[in-house]
């Protein structure tokens, strides 16, 4: 039986200011389905595990929100990091805490922000990645066929010709490539993106670490002496101080020779922007998203977003968003996802 590590402590800046600090996007009800980003991968991952195997590390202001929003879980379930240092290190504390008390485990590492369509062949692409992942030092990434030239995700390039089982040998794997890169990989037809979402044995992923990362693995092989007992808190803080802000993808799959893919095809959206959303949501006969009490002239495909009950007229807009919050009034373009971490810093600079 595998752990499901719920990786939930990023901030979620492109969502801004929908998405704040004090309540990131995986803890907000995305879709109007009543549930969470995050309730919904527990929902999705319990298909294949029991509540006592789940893990969600998060950053510790976030975790009364996850105790609230995942009750049947115990709070020694919830791992929370005193730093946000990327997901390199969120997978490293997870990882050698499992280690100290099952060496034998396997896990599978999801984000908590993702939509997933067709559930039936998500659980197919689990069992395959499962599968996959048993073979000694293998690293297992659940691969999705790219419809756009992205640079937000990783690329992967994979042998044809070499397999194991249901997964395809890796060639190249390229994080966040520049515009000019992620165009070329897109039409050549040839790469998949990666989904962030990743299955292998405890043991395999310590290897990785101690190869490719020695000093990240260096500082948490110390840990194992500390996990469950009251000294872990100070130990943490110790050591988060000590890493360095890195993901996993950048830290290890960029550079090993053990990683395998895993095709998927079930209907997957990060949900990394505004545009994003605006893609998946019902829209009216303009192509417009509005989530307001609005009132619309000549507007096409644009995102109306307000929290009061204010009346929002509208008129002559295309391609923008307006979000309305109690303390943040956004009016951009519905595409400008590259501008958010410039907004939000100087934002935050304004008080
Ligand atoms: N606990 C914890 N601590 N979680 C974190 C941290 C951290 O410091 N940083 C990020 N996370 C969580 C986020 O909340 C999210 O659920 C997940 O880890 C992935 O982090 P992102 O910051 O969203 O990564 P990304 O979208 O830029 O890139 C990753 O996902 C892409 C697919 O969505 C990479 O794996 C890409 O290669 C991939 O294509
Ligand atoms: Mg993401």
């Amino acid at each position: 039986k595998p752990y499901i590590v719920i990786m939930a402590g990023g901030i979620g800046s492109r969502f801004w200011p929908y998405s704040r600090k004090n309540k990131p996007k995986q803890f907000l009800d995305v879709l109007g389905t009543g549930r969470s980003l995050l309730q919904m991968t527990y929902d999705r991952f319990r298909e294949v595990a029991d509540p006592s195997r789940f893990l969600i590390v998060t950053h510790k202001n976030y975790l009364h929100l996850v105790l609230d929003q995942l009750p049947e879980l115990k709070s020694d379930q919830i791992l929370s990091e005193p730093l946000q240092k990327n997901t390199a290190n969120c997978i490293a504390y997870s990882a050698y805490k499992i280690h100290a008390f099952e060496p034998d485990a396997t896990l599978i590492v999801t984000p908590s922000d993702h939509l997933i369509l067709r559930e039936n062949r998500f659980q197919e692409s689990i069992k395959k990645a499962l599968d996959a992942a048993q073979e000694e030092g293998h690293l297992i990434t659940l691969g999705i066929k790219p419809n756009r030239p992205e640079t937000g995700y990783g690329y992967i390039q994979y042998h044809e010709d070499i397999q194991q089982g249901p997964a395809q040998k890796v060639k190249t794997f390229t994080e966040k490539p520049n515009a000019k890169l992620a165009k070329a990989f897109f039409e050549s037809g040839d790469f998949v993106w990666n989904s962030g979402m990743f299955v292998w044995k405890v043991k395999s992923l310590i290897d990785a670490f101690k190869a490719h990362m020695p000093d990240v693995a260096e500082v948490f092989e110390e840990g194992i002496e500390h996990f469950g007992k009251n000294t872990e808190e100070e130990f943490l803080n110790r050591a988060y101080t000590l890493v360095k802000n890195i993901s996993i993808d950048y830290g290890i799959l960029e550079k090993s020779d053990q990683v395998y893919v895993v095709l998927g095809d079930f209907g997957w959206s990060d949900l990394g922007s505004w545009r994003s959303l605006h893609e998946i949501r019902d829209k009216d006969e303009h192509d417009n998203v509005v989530e307001a009490n609005g009132m619309l002239f000549d507007t096409h495909h644009s995102y109306i977003k307000s929290d009061s009950e204010k009346l929002v007229v509208v008129q002559g807009l295309e391609n923008y968003l307006i979000n309305d919050t109690e303390n943040v009034l956004l009016i951009c373009k519905l595409d400008a996802e590259k501008k958010f971490r410039e907004f939000v810093s100087n934002a935050r600079k304004k008080g």
